[in-house]
Order: C-alpha cells, then structure tokens, then sequence
C-alpha cells in the first residue's frame, strides 16, 4: 500500500496523516478492479430485467416465447422459479422479488433473461410482452395523503404546547413547500454475479454496502440456509446509500438466475435500467406554521412532512425517523409538534441517500429561519444565532436527548470570520442596490447531525487481525468500501495499535466468511464501528506478544511497547517482524478477532425519544452565488467551510469527504431533477436529463477548514463521522439563492416561494411570481 510514498514523507504514527487512499494509485491506473471488472467463470450468463411499462396494473400474463426464440437465450425467470420466499427478506416482508399479480411501479422487474451475452439478454428482454390492465395509479404526495395511502403508519413526535404558542406569538407564517428527490448516480452501477458452488453453496460478488444482507435475502429466496451463501465485495465505484438494500436486489435476481441455469449469472443493470429500477432518495413536501418573537426566536412549530416512500416500505421507516430526529438541526424548539406521514405511492421504493432522511430535516428549519428573518428584515445568521442551542439551558432535543457537546456557539463565530460574512454581506447588500440584472446572496448554515444507526442494533462491528509470520498484517472488518476511505482508516489504526507501517498493513474484501453479520456500512458510523473493532483485534494480538516479550525480558507486558516497526522492552528493542517469528516458534496466537458496540444510546422506536445518537458532528457552510434575474441562471462563486471531524484520523481523506458530500448536497438542491411523466414513467434517466455537478460547478473559491478539537466522546482516534453530515452544508447554497431571490424581487419584506431543486427555471420562476 501507498508503494510510491517515501517512509519518511509519513514517517511517525498513520492515525492523523494524510495517507492517500489504499486503492488511490490503482484506481487511476485502471488496476482497482470492481465486480464487472472480474475474469468471469467459464460459463458465465448475463441476465437483463424486464421492465413494468406502467405505474400500477394487473399482470393478466407474460408471454416469454419471442424472447426463447432467440438464439442464444438460455431462459427467462419469473416469479414462479423462486424456489424459497417470493418477497424480499425485508422487515416490512413488503416487496415481491419480482412483480406476480400486480406491478407496482413503472420499472418494476416482472422477469429476468438470461442469455450468453450482455447484448443479446437486453435485446431479447425487450421482446417479452407484457399484459398488463391498467389500474388508477397514486403518484404524487397529494394524491397519497388525501387517499391514506402509507407505506407505515404516521408518527407524531411534540414537546411543549406548540397550538398555544402560535397563536401567542407576535409573528406568524405559514406554508408549503417541497424538496425533490435525488439519483444515487454512482459511477459504477448496480452489479451482482453470482455462483453456484458444490453442494448447493453460493458465491456471490456483489457491489454492495451490507453483504451481510445480501447473504441473507439470498439465502432467503433460495430457501437454503445462510452458512452456504457466501457474500463479497471488494469496492463499490460509489454506493451513496443506494446500494444499502437496492444491491441485495441484483443479487438475489442474479442468484435466482444462476439457479434456474445452473450458471454462473452476471446482472449489471444499463444506466437507463438502473434509474427505472432503483429507488432514490425520498422526496419531501412540507406543511408549516411557525411562530417567533421580534428577534426572529421559533416560539412554536407545527411541522408536517410528506415523504414520497415509493411503493414499499424498504428503509422508509428509518429514513423518515432521521427526519425527524434533524428538524431542529441546530435550534431549540421549545413548543414542536411534528407529523411524519410516511406515503405511499406507485414509483420506485425510495431508499437511503447520504444523509439518509437528515438532509430532508434540516432544510425544512433552515427555509423557515431564512423565511423569518426576511420576514422581519432582520440578517439570517443573526437570527440563526438566535435560535441555537444553549449550554446548561435550552440543550435538550424535541426527541429528549441533552446536546452535551455543542461547539456551534464557536464555531459559527469562527467561520463568520473566515468567511468575513459581515463585510461581504455588506458588499453583497452594495452590488444589489447598484444592479439590476445580476442580484448577489450570501447565506450560513450550520449543521449537527447525529452519529449512530437510529436502529440500536446495528451499532455493533467484528474485525479479524491477521499477523502472519514475516510480520505482514492482514486485517478484516465488516465494513465495506465504497471510495470513502474506511479500508484506509481501519489500516492505520491497526498499524498504529501494533505500532507498525502502515504498508505492513493490508485490508481484504469485505467477506462474509470472515466477519458475520455485519451492519450495512452507512450512517457515516463505518470508521467509528469498524476502527473500534479492528482496534480491539490488533490489541489482542499485540497483548499476546507483549506477554511474550515480558517473559523472554523479564519485564511486566506493560513495559513493552510498540512503535515504528519496533518492539522494545527495557531490556532489548527487536524487530516487529523478529518478535513475531520468536513469538510463532513458541505457538503464541498471532491472530484474534475484536468486536465493539457503540456505548449510550437508548431509543423508543414508539415514542422516537432517548439518546438515538452517540454524538453529534458539526460544521457550518457560507456560501455566494449569483442569479441571472433575466434567465433565472446562477453560478456558485464561493464557499468557506468550517467542519468538525473532530481528531481527523487522515484529513486528507477527511477533506475530500467535506468537499464530496458538499458538492453532491448543492446538485441535489440545483440541478438533479427527477421527473416523472404524468403515467409515472421516470422522464429523466440519463446524464443526458438528469444533470449532476460538473468539475466546471466547482466554486472558483472553495475552502474547507477542519475544526481542531477532538471527539469529547471515547471514539476511535477521537474523531468523528465525516460521511454524510457536509452534505447538509450545501442548505447555505439554496438559501443564498434564495436571498438572491428576495433581492431580484427586492421590496420591504419579500417572501420567496420556490421548491427544491432551485433549477435556474425554478428561480426564474421564484422571482417572477406575483
Ligand atoms: N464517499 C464516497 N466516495 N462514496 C460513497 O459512496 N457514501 C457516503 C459517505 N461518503 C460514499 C461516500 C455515505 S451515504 C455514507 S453513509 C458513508 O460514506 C459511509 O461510509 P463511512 O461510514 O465509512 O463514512
Ligand atoms: Mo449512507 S445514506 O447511511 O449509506
């Protein structure tokens, strides 16, 4: 690993250097192989799924036969050849493997073909027909609210008397307003090949963030147990959440195929596919009234939120929960009554996306703050302080869990000074009063989002350490690796806890056969979880030599020590590799396994209240752009960013996570658009339509500085989740484009009413409208 880098240059502990990525030098060289990428077994088939063309119907028949009548067609498999569960092993047991009956939504897959070829599976896939009669379909969140259409029942979450503190309050607004949806769009798509092995067992390669349910869905379909189903994943070219549950999909269709034909089957969805098939991050409607004091102080909230679940309850449930869990985002909201209405509708069963639910929290709050303090003419960040939490005194949740470690009443300060807020707002408010064509607007928002999977459960990790007896280190945990740079995190601490280098140090595949049961790498917790684990196994294996050593030195074992490669003992420095190779010669375990669970938290899945999180991590955005008034055209100018990540284990990583998740937040609220036609059929699959962050929408002034303080709570380095809470940061995107707005339309208080994404057309639109 990091062959190129010069010991010296990363000389001293790896915990808290910039190591580059593990795979950083194969993957520009092309030599970082992922699942498509892999020689195929002799024999391999290629499957392509065929597609509802309609958003709800009756499924009266499929007429397989013009696709066996080509050529190299193998077979088509339908909902009959699932020899085990006809339903995915979901905990809703909501959604079938494939459509029997009805279909569901416009892409649903009815059947697989499985031919010889990639080519000629598409191809025949499409000569399948369909018959289909067509029944009333459900798409928008109107539509489902006003018929209880629900995926899971709604949860209503209030503190205080919200009722009364509106109508006591001396300043009111109400409204609507929605947020779209985003496509994961990873760069390699969803892929799954799976193998039939002796004796009915399975090796499934799988671009997947949780193989351990991809085992199980698998095992389940099949009707066979999970110990002969084998899951693994090296890398995914990008997962976003969209491969928590949607991979297992692949998988098991790939397996269903494989068992039909008693081949190895590979199933890589085309692009267009991929976005027919898999389900996005949900979209949000809002229903709000909000009361506030002078200051622009939320004196009561009523919140409803609509979220666009899809057609089955997938990670619904929990997506909708972080929601709620993020309304506050930084703010006290001492009289709150939220309702969460989890809908369903005909389209594709939307799922985890980065953020996982949180991003559709925080914007909720953040519109509203930028909305009142418009509202009274008063500065946005002024009223954004206005409403943080206290210390010692308004530090408690909506959900009842206590904000112990709170670091925004400095940190906001620090980044108005970075990003010298007060004098550009001025300069901003200048060039508005002297422009007329193009309006400025600068806006900051902070972020706190909570670390730990909501599901208690999941916050638990297994690691396996390898020393073998040249004194390499092989480590394996159950995280998975997606480009984030966990494989490189859990090498260094492992290199640290046996004080090696980290080239010593190599991370396998996510295995199934080496870590069971392991949670899906998500809610940014896999460094926390896994680094934890991998941490525990090294230290077993460092105890075992440390004794050793003591015994040959006649030392206690906690006067031997572990650095730089070497092993000293007040009588003798040896060698790591040496120790290890006396140490083998005398049957000492070079090996162990380390497990962690993530101490704390508590939660009632009824009432949403407790300590659903660990801790939180921080960060806060300022961010200016400039709107065409003409076109409604904008461009981001610049970006500061202060965030926390507390210790940073490797701030080059780190960085790159910030400046990633800050740019995928700010497409998902200004360019990516889904749209899906009046039947339902999603109209924008392609690069073509569907318009992602460009190297070119990088602002030209784009800094991000890292907070110095370490984690208060015992993490692993003390560090913090770095994945999904910067996403977040690009709200202080859409709310200086609505400034911009509110300038463009200029007059005493003026009200922006715009939905998200803020394409230039919608911003148009904001600012024309009456
Ligand atoms: N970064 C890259 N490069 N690719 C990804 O797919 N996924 C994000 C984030 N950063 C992702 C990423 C999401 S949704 C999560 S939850 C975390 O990484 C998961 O990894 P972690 O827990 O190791 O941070
Ligand atoms: Mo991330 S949405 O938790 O995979």
């Amino acid at each position: 690993m990091n062959a190129s880098l010069p010991d010296a240059a990363l000389a001293g502990p790896a915990c808290g250097a910039p190591h580059p990525h593990e795979s950083a030098h194969a993957h520009v060289q092309g030599l970082a192989p992922y699942v498509d990428d892999l020689p195929e077994p002799r024999g391999t088939l290629h499957a392509a799924p065929v597609l509802s063309p309609v958003a709800h119907g009756r499924l009266r028949g499929v007429d397989v036969a013009p696709a066996l009548a080509h050529p190299s067609v193998r077979a088509v498999v339908l909902a009959a050849d699932i020899p085990g569960d006809a339903r995915l092993a979901t905990p809703a047991h909501d959604e079938p493997i494939l459509a029997d009956g009805h279909v569901h939504h416009a892409g649903q897959v009815v059947a697989l073909v499985v031919a010889d070829t990639v080519q000629a599976a598409r191809h025949a896939a499409r000569r399948v027909v369909l018959d289909i009669e067509l029944l009333p379909a459900i798409l928008t969140l109107d539509e489902a609210m006003a018929a209880h259409s629900f995926v899971l029942p709604p949860v209503t979450v209030a503190r205080g008397d919200a009722g009364a503190a509106l109508a006591a309050a001396p300043h009111r607004l109400r409204g609507r307003f929605a947020v779209g949806g985003q496509e994961h769009f990873y760069l390699e798509g969803q892929v799954a090949l799976a193998v039939p092995r002796e004796q009915g067992q399975w090796h499934v390669l799988s671009s997947t963030q949780h193989p351990g349910e991809v085992q199980h869905w698998v095992a389940h379909a099949l009707g066979i147990a999970s110990h002969a189903v084998r899951v693994e994943c090296r890398r995914m070219g990008g997962g976003f959440g969209g491969k928590e549950t949607q991979a297992g999909h692949l998988a098991v269709w790939a397996a269903l195929a494989a068992r039909k034909t008693g081949a190895p089957v590979k199933l890589r969805l085309d692009r267009d596919d991929d976005f027919l098939v898999t389900g996005k991050r949900h979209p949000f409607a809002y229903d709000y009234e909000v009361g506030f004091d002078g200051a622009g102080r939320i004196l009561g909230l009523k919140l409803d939120m609509m979220a666009n679940c899809g057609f089955s309850a997938d990670l619904s449930g929990p997506v909708a929960d972080r929601a709620v869990f993020h309304v506050d985002n930084a703010y006290f909201l001492e009289h709150v009554a939220i309702r969460s209405f989890r809908c369903r509708t005909h389209v594709q069963s939307h799922t985890a996306f980065r953020g996982f639910g949180g991003p559709q929290g925080v914007i909720a709050i953040e519109t509203l703050l930028g909305d009142i303090a418009r509202h009274l003419g008063r500065d946005a960040l002024d009223v954004r302080l206005a409403n943080l939490y206290g210390r010692g005194e308004r530090d408690t949740t909506h959900y009842q869990m206590r904000v112990e470690d709170n670091i925004l009443p400095e940190l906001l300060p620090k980044l108005e000074l970075i990003a010298q807020y007060r004098r550009r707002q001025e300069a901003v408010s200048a060039w508005n009063s002297a422009h007329a064509d193009v309006k400025r607007g600068l806006a900051v928002t902070p972020v706190k989002f909570g670390i730990s999977f909501t599901a208690t459960l999941f916050n638990q990790a297994g690691a396996l350490v390898h020393v073998y007896t040249d004194g390499s280190v092989q480590v394996s945990h159950g995280g998975t690796e997606m480009g984030q740079g966990l494989h490189t995190k859990v090498a260094q601490v492992v290199a640290d806890e046996l004080g090696v280098p980290l080239a010593r140090v190599l991370v396998t595949a996510s295995d199934t056969d080496k870590v069971p049961n392991a949670s899906a790498t998500a809610a940014s917790s896999g460094t926390d979880l896994n680094g934890k684990a991998a941490q525990a196994a090294a230290r077993a294996v460092r105890d075992n030599l440390a004794a050793f050593v003591a015994g040959l030195d006649g030392c206690g074992a906690g006067a031997v020590s572990f650095a730089g490669g070497q092993v000293a003992s007040p009588k003798a420095e040896r060698g790591f590799a040496q120790v290890v190779q006396l140490a083998y010669a005398n049957r000492i375990q070079l090996w162990s396994d380390g497990f962690y669970r993530t101490p704390k938290i508590h939660y009632d899945k009824q009432t949403l209240t407790g300590r659903p999180f660990f801790y939180f991590a921080y960060g806060a955005a300022c961010s200016e752009v400039a709107v065409d008034t003409r076109t409604g055209e904008y461009r981001v100018l610049a970006v500061d960013i202060l965030h926390d990540v507390g210790r940073s284990i490797n701030p080059a990583i780190d960085i790159g996570q910030i400046e990633g998740g800050f740019i995928q937040g700010m497409g998902w609220l200004t360019t990516e658009e889904l749209v899906w036609d009046e039947k339902g059929l999603l109209a924008t699959r392609a690069p073509s339509t569907y318009k992602i962050p460009t190297a070119g929408d990088v602002p030209p002034h784009f800094a991000v500085h890292l907070w110095p303080e370490a984690n208060a709570e015992d993490t692993i380095f003390r560090g913090k989740a770095v994945g999904e809470p910067p996403f977040m940061l690009a709200i202080s995107v859409w709310e200086a484009l609505r400034h911009a707005v509110a300038a463009a339309r200029g007059g005493e208080h003026p009200r922006v009413q715009m939905d998200a994404p803020a394409t230039p057309e919608r911003v148009w639109r904001a600012i024309a409208a009456p």
